[in-house]
């Protein structure tokens, strides 16, 4: 073929891409224009994961050169000093640890292998029961268990809210409570459910479980945790710490990525001390969003500072469901504005309820009427 020919079919087809992309754009701005944010987004989101996927192959890559330039297998002395525990060759276990059933279990165990094999199948309660116990018959009423090998770091309550999510329940309860046993954690979990036609209130719900689970006994670690939120990494270790700590910190639903910086959602966890001295969750969020902002909001005024944990260690899935009829709460902005005037008068100190528990093998059911006369706001 003629060179001259050439440039022009080449450019010709440029053309073409190009008018293709900028109508597909302007599909995007005139057709739909709800989902262009949500376009970029994710288009941003992809744009870090692939960063990170090159660079954690750049590393692979780089063991195998090594790996092959010492391939007479002795002395292998090449250290990967790698953050990534994913490629963490040695024993998982802090340093100059040993073992003894006096002395307080580590944070860090060989027992956690890092990755955990997630099954989203639906399977019954009955079902989760019987594989849990039978793995290890201690697991006692509400899902109570402790450590018998070490003296457990932490004493946990698991606060799970929840409203019609019977499904969700069990997948949970069959990821979460091996990892917890890996973890050796003295742990019990309280299902908190919201009774009445009142739109879904979070945070009232999670600190009606922290009064009730504190009458059980005297935890010291608060886990929030939503029920459709399944960790990835049993490295992940649900123990407080001197800060609040936030633990879902890359959900899938996100393409793995922080949505933004104050983003305290899904799985967080605070010291009872913490959660006390912050005057607890805001009762006033009627509705799905903001009250995680509101927290975030409360734990930096009284001078805390997050803590997450790095790499991938703090990877979720999320359970796939529609958002089944819980509507949006609107005025989430107007009450974020007055965060710091509200803390002191709406929290654990103007709360009212009446529960009625039942104990279940997995967990303990705190079932509330919830309405808004029962969290009444003095005048900020
Ligand atoms: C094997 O590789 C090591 C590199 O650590 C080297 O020091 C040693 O001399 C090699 N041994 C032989 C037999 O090639
Ligand atoms: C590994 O690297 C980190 C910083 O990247 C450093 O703080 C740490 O001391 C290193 N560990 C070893 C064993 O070299
Ligand atoms: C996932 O769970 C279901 C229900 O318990 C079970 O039948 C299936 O074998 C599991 N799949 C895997 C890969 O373990
Ligand atoms: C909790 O108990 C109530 C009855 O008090 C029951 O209707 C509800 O289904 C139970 N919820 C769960 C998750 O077990």
């Amino acid at each position: 073929m003629p060179r001259h020919l050439r440039f022009p079919r080449r450019s010709f087809l440029g053309l073409l891409f190009l008018f293709s992309l900028s109508t597909s754009a302007l599909y995007f701005i005139y057709s739909a224009p709800g989902i262009v944010n949500e376009y970029l987004f994710m288009v941003q989101a992809r744009g870090v994961q692939i960063r990170e996927n090159v660079r954690s192959i750049g590393v692979q890559v780089l063991e195998q050169v090594v790996r092959g330039a010492y391939s007479n297998g002795t002395d292998y002395t090449y250290d990967f000093n790698l953050s990534e525990p994913h490629f963490q060759t040695t024993t998982y276990l802090p340093d100059g640890f040993t073992y003894h059933p006096d002395q307080k279990c580590p944070e860090k165990l060989p027992s956690m292998k890092g990755p955990v094999d997630v099954n989203m199948s639906e399977v019954t309660l009955l079902e989760v029961e019987k594989t849990l116990l039978e793995a290890d018959r201690s697991l006692g009423q509400g899902g109570h268990w402790k450590p018998q090998d070490c003296q457990p770091r932490w004493k946990v309550a698991i606060l799970v809210p929840f409203r019609n999510r019977h499904e969700h329940l069990p997948i949970l309860l069959r990821h979460l409570i091996p990892v917890l046993q890996r973890q050796r954690l003295q742990f019990a979990f309280y299902v908190i459910e919201q009774a009445g036609n009142e739109p879904f209130n979070r945070a009232m719900l999670f600190n009606v479980g922290f009064r009730e689970a504190m009458k059980d006994m005297d935890w010291d670690c608060m886990i929030f945790h939503d029920v459709d939120h399944i960790l990835e990494n049993d490295r992940n270790y649900y123990g407080c710490g001197k800060m609040p700590r936030h633990f879902a910190v890359k959900l899938n639903k996100y393409s793995y990525t922080l949505p933004y910086n104050e983003f305290f959602g899904g799985v967080s966890g605070l010291t009872v001390q913490q959660f006390r001295r912050i005057n607890g969750f805001p009762n006033a969020f009627w509705g799905w969003g903001g009250e995680d902002d509101d927290l975030w909001n409360r734990v930096q005024f009284a001078g805390y500072s997050v803590s997450r944990p790095p790499g991938d260690i703090g990877r979720y899935m999320s359970i796939p469901h529609h958002h089944r009829g819980e509507v949006q709460f609107l005025g989430r902005y107007r009450l974020l504005r007055r965060s710091k005037e509200r803390q002191d008068v709406d929290g654990l100190n103007n709360l009212n309820y009446a529960p009625r528990v039942t104990r279940n093998p997995l967990y303990t059911n705190i079932t509330v009427h919830l309405t808004r006369e029962l969290a009444p706001v003095a005048d900020y």
